[in-house]
């Protein structure tokens, strides 16, 4: 048995990195998922990978930045699997730079991967989750869904070349916690997991090797500085940047019966930096 049997998990940018981790995670549970990417090639790697554990999988391939995206993905649970239980907002990217240089693009980018997609995502869920949600109090059950957003460092605190990054992480925080108050009487717990440093693609490569990653046909640096690195290490109580399997712990602990009582909240995981 067990502790997701049956659940329907939909997790944005689990091609890789911490999505990835996070939806092998829920599936070891027996959460069914739906996997999306940015890229075809991870988001089948995953699902393949998923089967080949004895797990259910469907892919929905795209930008959840596309205006038709959040209605596809919910399309696909419902076809698949006939509801919704978990949704973890975590598809994204850096582009960053200083306020100066940075353009409306660079801006509008970043606020609609980490911002908008993710208010998308949820108003088109809407239907389904209060249907269910109406139904179950019809017949006298408290069932709870769970709603995850992914935040960082960087929305709570701000971050010098982030301007756009740290406001979009700011705003989701925000849609958490207005959701929560709206979606209590649905029974659905919407909370936000807000990283500190943790080592994928993202933050793994030195800054100064000119590594990229592609970004619908953009070429973004990635990367961090070794001294950067150093001092973070440093500064960290726990003296070391996150793995992908603790980050994924963190949003677990959301999706799991463990946090019915919780909602509204925002938990930093940077190993106490
Ligand atoms: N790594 C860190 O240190 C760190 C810190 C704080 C917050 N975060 C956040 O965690 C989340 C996951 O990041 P990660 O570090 O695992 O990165 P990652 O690059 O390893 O994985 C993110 C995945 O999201 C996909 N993606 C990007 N844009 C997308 C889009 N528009 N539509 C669909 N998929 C898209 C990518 O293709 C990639 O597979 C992001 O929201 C990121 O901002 C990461």
């Amino acid at each position: 048995m067990g502790r997701l049997d049956g659940k329907v998990a939909l997790v944005t940018g689990s091609g890789r990195g911490i999505g990835h981790a996070l939806a092998l995670k829920l599936a070891d549970e027996g959460a069914r998922l739906v996997i999306n990417d940015l890229d075809a090639e991870p988001a089948n790697e995953t699902v393949a990978l998923l089967k080949s554990r004895g797990n259910e999988a469907v892919t929905c391939v795209g930008s959840v930045s596309a205006p038709d995206f959040a209605e596809r993905f919910i399309k696909t649970a419902v076809d698949h699997y006939k509801g919704i239980d978990i949704i973890v907002n975590n598809a994204g990217y850096t582009w960053d730079g200083v306020i100066q240089k940075m353009t409306d693009e660079q801006w509008y980018a970043i606020l609609d991967v980490h911002m908008t997609a993710p208010f998308r995502i949820l108003r088109a869920a809407y239907p389904v989750i209060s249907a269910a949600a109406k139904q179950e109090a019809a017949d006298g059950l408290e069932v709870f869904r769970k709603v995850v957003n992914i935040s960082s460092g960087s929305g709570i605190n701000g971050n010098a070349g982030q301007a756009n990054y740290s406001a979009a992480k700011a705003g989701v925080i925000g849609l958490t916690k207005a959701l929560s108050k709206e979606w209590g009487r649905l029974k659905v717990n919407v909370n936000c997991v807000a990283f500190g440093l943790i080592n994928t693609r993202l933050t793994a490569a030195d800054a100064s090797s000119g590594a990229t990653v592609d970004i619908e046909g953009k070429k973004l640096r990635v990367g961090m500085n070794p001294d950067l690195l150093k001092s973070h290490a440093q500064r960290c109580p726990l003296g070391r940047a996150g793995t992908v399997d603790e980050a994924a712990g963190a949003i677990y602990m959301y999706c799991t019966p463990d946090s019915d009582y919780i909602t509204g909240e925002v938990v930093r995981v940077g190993g106490g930096a």
